[in-house]
């Protein structure tokens, strides 16, 4: 693991090294990977929804605990618009305080009652976006700690007015008052350079972690990722009021499809959208089952290896960038002279 190189406003309120947090991932985000993450310096989010079974998943946070040796890790809690899908989180969040975990994100719907319930146990919670205004919305009604923004690039839900990671994220600094993490199309060390030397106090990644060797995932998929480049992903179910960017592959296009007819009974999109798809993708090895989340950093991510590996490169290729910055910069002795 790398020494700590960057110290911002994430890394002080989360107690960790590099200011690289990993998001939930449905299916994926499981003690493993997560444990990785946290090892390696970053914080990671134990995706509540992937282990609906309250003792399966009472016992994964305890096999976390083991494999960090006690470092905190996170859990993250998606609230979808669809209430029955959301049943088991209150139990969710109970059994993860139970256990001592102290660090959420939550994502989709503003989870008004479980940020209450995290700050009274003295937990620290960031809610994930797709645009500045529902962040700023959240910010003033939620006493959350922190905001995640996440531009047009990202895997998963993009949010529908597609707004770039570019302009999102020196946006994001200059309206919030509180910590802003920042995520979409992130997957080399310059991009975090850049956005923390935008103001952002972390990044958050999700596609770049996809072919780690700690993501269960079959390696089949794992080379699907590597051989997409940045074209190679796919946006759909706008139509819905849910954009999802993944794979393009069968499942994206017969959706596309549908859309282009102009259906709009969700029965018609039903076989296609079902979460259990995804997972048994990503059980046999299939990577035209489902709709895959992937975002465009896919494009950085060109080698299985240890969730480590490639957290040390990017710690090295942030300080080769911030080092370069200070390169060219004119010194201000220079400046001072020519005015
Ligand atoms: C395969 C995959 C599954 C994801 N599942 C979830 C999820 O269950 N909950 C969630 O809040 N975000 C989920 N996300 C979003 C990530 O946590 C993160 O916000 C996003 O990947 C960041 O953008 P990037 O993909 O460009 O790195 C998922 C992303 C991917 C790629």
């Amino acid at each position: 693991m790398r020494p700590q190189r960057f110290k911002t406003r994430i890394t002080e309120l989360f107690g960790i090294d590099h200011p690289i947090v990993a998001g939930g991932l449905m299916w994926l985000a499981d003690a493993n990977y997560v444990a990785a993450v946290v090892n390696a310096g970053g914080m990671g989010f134990i995706t509540a929804k992937t282990f609906p079974e309250n003792e399966r998943f009472a016992a994964e946070l305890d096999k976390a605990w083991a494999l960090t040796d006690g470092k905190p890790f996170g859990v993250n809690l998606y609230m979808s618009n669809r209430p029955e899908h959301n049943q088991d989180l209150p139990a969710q969040l109970g059994i993860a305080l139970d256990k001592g975990v102290r660090h959420f994100e939550t994502a989709g719907l503003p989870p008004t009652e479980f940020v209450q319930r995290i700050k009274d146990a003295g937990g620290v919670v960031f809610h994930k976006v797709a645009t500045v205004k529902h962040a700023l919305s959240a910010a003033s009604k939620l006493p959350i700690d922190a905001v995640a923004v996440v531009g047009a690039e990202c895997g998963g839900h993009p949010g529908l007015n597609m707004i770039g990671s570019i302009v999102q994220i020196p946006l994001a600094v200059r309206r919030l008052g509180i910590p802003v993490l920042v995520g979409g199309g992130i997957g080399t060390g310059s991009q975090i350079a850049a956005a923390l030397a935008m103001g952002a106090d972390a990044v958050l990644l999700g596609t770049r972690f996809l072919v780690a060797t700690e993501i269960w995932s079959h390696e089949a998929i794992k080379q699907r990722v590597i051989d997409c480049d940045e074209t190679m992903t796919a946006t759909v179910l706008a139509s819905m009021r849910n954009t999802f960017r993944g794979i393009d592959n069968e499942t994206t296009r017969a959706i596309a499809e549908l859309e282009k007819q102009g259906v709009t009974d969700f029965d018609a999109y039903r076989p296609y959208v079902m979460g259990t798809l995804q997972k048994e993708a990503y059980t046999i090895g299939d990577p035209e089952k489902g709709i895959l989340s992937m975002g465009q950093a896919c494009v950085f991510a060109d080698t299985i290896e240890p969730v480590e590996a490639i957290m040390d490169r990017l710690v090295d290729e942030a300080t080769e960038a911030a080092r370069h910055l200070g390169a060219i910069a004119v010194p201000d002795a220079k400046v001072a002279a020519a005015e």
